[in-house]
């Protein structure tokens, strides 16, 4: 397990997989991710079972906070499982990795929780996978996640062009980049 101050990050377990249907069915939250098919929980289970033939390193995480830490007068010491965060398409060579990220428990938008899981995940795979650089990809209609990135240290490095098609037109995708020494 992963920890950082306020969120763990552990491995994704068969049991979490309904979450996972429910939240990737939410519009508000599938609004910023490259889904185009709705989910169900069959379809969930074969991307889970497929997860456990990658590398160790692309193998996706649940994100988790204290229930202590979602309302102060909570005695529960319990862990709530919050979203998904991971790195896909390592490249070893260059030691590069693509960060991906997704806050499924949208009332909890908006307290830190995403900007927390993307200096926890990326500050491991600098010190303890070797990595030089993590990169990511990011719809331009959604602020909430580029400033969550910026705070953790991310640069805009580049823009792909109506890479998106949704809702009947195009938007551009940007593309962020982090290096080992810019992590905030
Ligand atoms: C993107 C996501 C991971 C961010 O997590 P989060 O816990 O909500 O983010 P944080 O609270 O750490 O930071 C959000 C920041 O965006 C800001 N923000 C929110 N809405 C905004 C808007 N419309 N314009 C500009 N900034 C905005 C917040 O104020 C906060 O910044 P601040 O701390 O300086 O005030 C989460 O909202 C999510 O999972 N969304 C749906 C899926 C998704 O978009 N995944 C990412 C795909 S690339």
């Amino acid at each position: 397990m992963i920890h950082g101050e306020r969120v763990r990050l552990r491995r994704v377990e068969r049991s979490d997989l309904p979450r996972y249907v429910e939240w990737l069915n939410d519009p508000d939250v599938r609004e910023h991710l490259a889904l185009v098919h709705p989910i169900g929980l069959s379809g969930e289970e074969q991307w889970f079972e497929a997860t456990l033939r990658t590398e160790p390193a692309c193998q996706p995480f649940a994100v988790d906070v204290r229930g202590s830490d979602l309302q102060p007068e909570a005695v529960s010491e319990a862990w709530v499982h919050i979203g998904s965060a991971g790195f896909h398409e390592v490249d070893w060579r260059n030691r590069a990795a693509e960060l991906g990220l997704a806050v499924g428990r949208k009332d909890l938008w908006g307290r830190g929780f995403g900007t927390e899981t993307v200096r926890v995940l990326a500050r491991w795979g600098f010190q303890e996978l070797n990595l030089n650089r993590v990169q990511l990809r990011v719809y331009e209609d959604n602020p909430r996640a580029i400033r969550a990135y910026e705070k953790a240290g991310f640069r805009l490095e580049g823009r792909m062009r109506q890479s998106r098609f949704h809702n009947g037109r195009y938007y551009d995708t940007l593309v962020m980049g982090l290096l080992r020494d810019e992590l905030r």
